[in-house]
């Protein structure tokens, strides 16, 4: 078996996942712990140009099972193109979103049966799931805020009413609360400092987890 970890980062719009996910790397990196980095949709070349598709107002018209599949497709490659070769080297694997975000969007938001999305996970994924996964929660109205200030073009998911955003947000905390032993939840309505705090506490108790005994 190797000692590689799979590490994924959730959380809503302007929970400032991406200065997060830099600390991270470092912080690994400070560690020797060799690592990385990655994202969903996207990470190879096909992944890149489904997220294009997915996240880029294309004119093309999308529908809701069509979105998911196109998740999924992304995810089969990119598990068989970086994921699982890079985890098989003993390498760590630190991942922009990964099944949570499809359990969140494409089922608390677009409201499609976590029954379907969960056979599409175990096709694709078979038994392949996070070793840990760092939610960074933050208040809708707080990260709608935040993404604006950015003044970045808003994405095909960030256009979207607060009732999906709010939908995504309870679908991370409820999947939190039921898989408690994975799934962290971290408060990143703080100063990055703060939530950096919180973000190593949770690297360390995994790190010590993994060391045997
Ligand atoms: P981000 O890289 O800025 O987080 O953007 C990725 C977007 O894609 C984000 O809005 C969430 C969305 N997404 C899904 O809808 N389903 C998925 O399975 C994944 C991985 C991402």
């Amino acid at each position: 078996m190797s000692n590689g970890a799979f590490i994924t980062v959730e959380g809503s719009d302007g929970a400032g996942k991406t200065t997060q996910l830099d600390f991270i790397e470092s912080w690994l990196a400070a560690r020797r712990i060799e690592v990385v980095r990655t994202r969903e949709p996207g990470g190879t070349e096909v992944g890149e140009i489904l997220r294009n598709i997915l996240l880029n107002e294309t004119g093309l018209s999308i529908s809701n099972e069509t979105e998911l599949l196109m998740v999924f497709a992304a995810r089969q490659q990119h598990l068989q193109e970086l994921i699982l070769p890079t985890l098989e080297l003993g390498k760590w694997v630190l991942c922009d979103r990964f099944t949570d975000a499809t359990y969140a969007y494409q089922g608390a938001g677009r409201g499609i049966e976590e029954e379907r999305i969960a056979i599409l996970e175990k096709w694709v994924q078979k038994d392949v799931q996070p070793d840990l996964t760092l939610v960074l929660d933050v208040d809708v109205t707080i990260g709608q805020r935040r993404s604006e200030s950015r003044g970045s073009r808003p994405d095909r998911f960030e256009r979207e009413a607060s009732d999906f955003k709010l939908a995504v947000r309870s679908s991370y905390l409820d999947r939190g609360e039921k898989n408690a032993k994975r799934i962290r939840v971290v408060d990143a309505s703080g100063s990055i400092e703060s939530v950096q705090q919180s973000i190593v506490r949770e690297l360390k108790d995994f790190i010590r987890r993994r060391e045997p005994v």
